[in-house]
């Protein structure tokens, strides 16, 4: 790296699917951009699967869009952002305005995390523009205050029983669960539980669903893209 110059890598967050609910600050920063990378899931050919793609393609870019293969489970994950991240360093090495985009907000749990670690350690400047995180829209797509006053409140990603989110519902508090279609049985699960919640999926998209009754979760099959939100 030439010892003069400096870097630049700026880093948008998207929202959690509604291409409006972009920050007017990050939708410039996408405008100006040489290069956007935007992880994806499946790159096939030209068969790609990405929720941040699906968003940013609704917006007119001069940029070209470049995905980084990020598949959502598997091994080798530290070499897999390696990779992603070698990737969108040589871009911002040939001086370009490099942007990477992160469904949500950037820095919760989210692959920007990885990219920025490694930039930070080659000292490449980040400017990052945070984005709308899913369980913020969760609030107010069930229209209930996720907390108020002096309430703390509980995220729990990817849990590994019912029995470990049981024992957060014993707190006071409001609960976020992410990454939950790993477990089955919700609508039994839920309706064991004297809590009112607000379970979503897909938010911002034309497939959003939003329901506060067990019984309208009878039989769906739950998405990747969904979370609950409990409510104290
Ligand atoms: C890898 S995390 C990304 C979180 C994201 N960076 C954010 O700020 O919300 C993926 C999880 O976020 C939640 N999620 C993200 N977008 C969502 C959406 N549009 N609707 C419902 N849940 C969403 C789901 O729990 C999903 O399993």
């Amino acid at each position: 790296m030439n010892e003069k110059q400096t870097y630049k890598l700026t880093a948008v967050g998207l929202g959690p699917g509604d291409p409006e609910l972009i920050s007017v600050k990050g939708l410039k920063a996408l405008q100006n951009a040489e290069e956007i990378f935007f992880p994806a899931s499946k790159v096939d050919g030209d068969q790609i699967n990405s929720h941040s793609l699906k968003i940013i393609s609704t917006y007119e870019l001069k940029g070209k869009l470049t995905p980084l293969h990020i598949p959502m489970t598997g091994k080798n994950r530290e070499e897999m952002y390696d990779a992603a991240y070698e990737l969108i360093k040589s871009s911002v090495l040939e001086g370009k305005k490099v942007a990477v985009v992160s469904e949500g907000e950037l820095l919760f749990y989210s692959t920007f995390g990885y990219i920025l670690r490694r930039a930070q350690r080659d000292a490449i400047t980040c400017d990052c523009i945070p984005g709308i995180p899913a369980f913020a829209h969760a609030g107010s797509a069930g229209q209930v205050s996720i907390v108020e006053g002096e309430e703390s409140f509980k995220v729990l990603a990817k849990p590994a029983t019912f029995e470990q989110i049981e024992k957060e519902l014993q707190e006071e508090q409001s609960l976020v669960v992410m990454k939950m279609k790993f477990l089955k049985g919700w609508p039994e699960f839920l309706r064991k539980q004297n809590r009112n919640f607000v379970y979503v999926e897909k938010l911002g998209t034309t497939e959003e669903f939003v329901c506060s009754n067990p019984d309208e979760m009878e039989g769906r099959e739950i998405p990747y893209f969904s979370l609950i939100l409990f409510t104290r």
